[in-house]
């Protein structure tokens, strides 16, 4: 097909467009990832034009028929590939040319009382939404997994040292360290459920370039039939919001930074120093030198492209400010950032999600080093404290007795709680736990590392997870 056909506009024009400022112009390449989207909200504007009687019966079956032809070829690929062929501008005017070429005599029909301008909008709110479904069935799935896990563990009551900065914190059990990562990923999973319903609101389809159309569109019949509850309120607004789309992409990049975190530590529990994880072999690479080499490269792409999203959110906001109200071609850069980051973030979600399934514990390793570092220091001075010691004097006598084993390179000992209970007043017997697996049972509050509360926060999580968002207008 040759430009002349396949470009929207140009009646106008004494010359044909210069070929280089088209090609930088082009946003094909970036929302071919929409083109079922587009198909659907352009059945929709058929349905729309038929319902007031725009367009004859006739023409609106042949469009429809047309689409859902394009429909098809957009699953096999054959619609990409005729596209980029095409010489369109964007998928929009693909579309519409396919359409033309499909239905000649109808197809020329399709475009009446229609703008990309609310094309676009339509698209990127129908792809928030079947992305933001995507996003959270993911979440949720690795939320599930942890949760799995943690019931599996939590009766082996496998210890390990909790760390801050990286230090040795306090004791902590595994299945509460997998609560907390289920926790971070139910989060995430709420975030998608809120753009979700956002992006099912308010249908832009009808909006036109910029206020309205004298054509009468049935914009309720086309918000119906996307599924939205809604056509918006204000065509002005509507051509120029990308508020769903972004916020779809800020829940993307906020669960990539969770697994970017839970990443972090994964990476760090893989090395033979620390042990306490294995990943699979189908989830390492090798070293093209060192023979002996297993590295969790999944987890190391996920930890860095979390800041890539984030990167890719912020570039897509900030190229929405200052542009006036309406539809200017800026936004299509922000659809750009928008698209690419949604898509490389999604990908990146479920490389964590198979990694994280291909992750095993080694229960022994983190036993091991489970008294590191005089982590029951605390539950020393908690118990000076319930003695009636302040909480200063406590501190200072607990860290007099940890210089002092520390010194000897010895752990804390029952000697050492007599000392500390002769340097503070306190009458003996003094008991406080010595071990790891002693102080987690010690643990009394909500929240905490005990484990019949560990248990009530899987149970809790379990039953708020149980909910689906499905979503019948997904598509692509
Ligand atoms: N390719 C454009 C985009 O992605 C389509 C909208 C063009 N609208 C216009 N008035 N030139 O934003």
């Amino acid at each position: 097909m040759s430009e002349g056909t396949s470009l929207q506009w140009g009646g106008r024009f004494a010359t044909p467009p210069d070929a280089a400022l088209l090609a930088f112009g082009s946003s094909l390449e970036d929302d071919l990832v929409f083109a079922a989207f587009d198909v659907l909200g352009s059945r929709a504007h058929v349905a729309s034009l038929a319902a007031g009687d725009v367009i004859t019966t006739a023409a609106a079956a042949a469009l429809d028929d047309a689409l859902v032809l394009v429909g098809d070829e957009v699953l096999t690929g054959d619609f990409a590939a005729w596209a980029r062929a095409s010489g369109a501008e964007d998928v929009h005017g693909a579309i519409d040319a396919r359409v033309r070429e499909l239905q000649p005599g109808y197809g020329e029909w399709l475009h009446a009382g229609r703008s990309r301008n609310d094309q676009v909008a339509t698209a990127l709110a129908l792809y928030a939404r079947d992305r933001a479904a995507r996003g959270r069935s993911t979440s949720v799935a690795i939320a599930r997994r942890a949760l799995a896990e943690a019931r599996t563990t939590l009766d082996a009551r496998t210890v390990l040292a909790a760390t801050t900065h990286w230090q040795p914190a306090q004791p902590i059990l595994l299945a509460f360290w997998l609560e907390a990562v289920a926790e971070m990923f139910a989060r995430a999973a709420r975030r998608f459920e809120r753009v979700h319903a956002d992006a099912r609101a308010f249908s832009p389809l009808g909006a036109g370039a910029c206020s309205g159309s004298t054509l009468p569109l049935d914009r309720e019949r086309s918000a119906q039939e996307l599924g939205f509850s809604a056509p918006s309120r204000n065509a002005l607004d509507t051509v120029g919001d990308r508020d769903v789309a972004l916020d779809l992409q800020h829940a993307v990049a906020r669960a990539l930074v969770a697994a970017s975190r839970v990443s972090e530590e994964l990476v760090l529990w893989c090395t033979p120093a620390f042990g306490y994880a294995t990943l699979d072999d189908a989830a390492s690479t090798g070293s093209s030198l060192m023979p002996q080499k297993r590295n969790p490269d999944p987890f190391e792409l996920v930890r860095a492209s979390a800041a890539r999203v984030a990167g890719a959110y912020a570039g897509a906001v900030a190229s929405t400010t200052g542009i006036a109200l309406s539809y200017h071609r800026d936004l299509q850069e922000t659809k750009s950032l928008i698209l690419r980051g949604t898509e490389r973030g999604l990908a990146a979600l479920d490389a964590f999600a198979s990694a994280f399934a291909h992750t095993h514990w080694n229960a022994e390793a983190m036993a091991r080093r489970a008294n590191d570092g005089y982590v029951v220091a605390t539950d020393i001075a908690d118990a000076l404290i319930a003695r009636g010691v302040t909480a200063r004097a406590a501190h200072a006598a607990v860290g007099a007795a940890v210089a002092r084993a520390a010194a000897e390179g010895r752990p804390l000992s029952r000697s050492d709680l007599a000392a500390i209970a002769a340097a503070t007043g306190i009458e003996p017997p003094f008991e406080a736990p010595l071990d790891a697996l002693a102080s987690v049972l010690a643990k009394r509050t909500i929240g905490s590392t005990n484990p019949a509360a560990i248990r009530v926060a899987i149970d809790g999580l379990e039953a708020e997870l149980a909910g689906e968002v499905t979503d019948p207008f997904a598509a692509g």
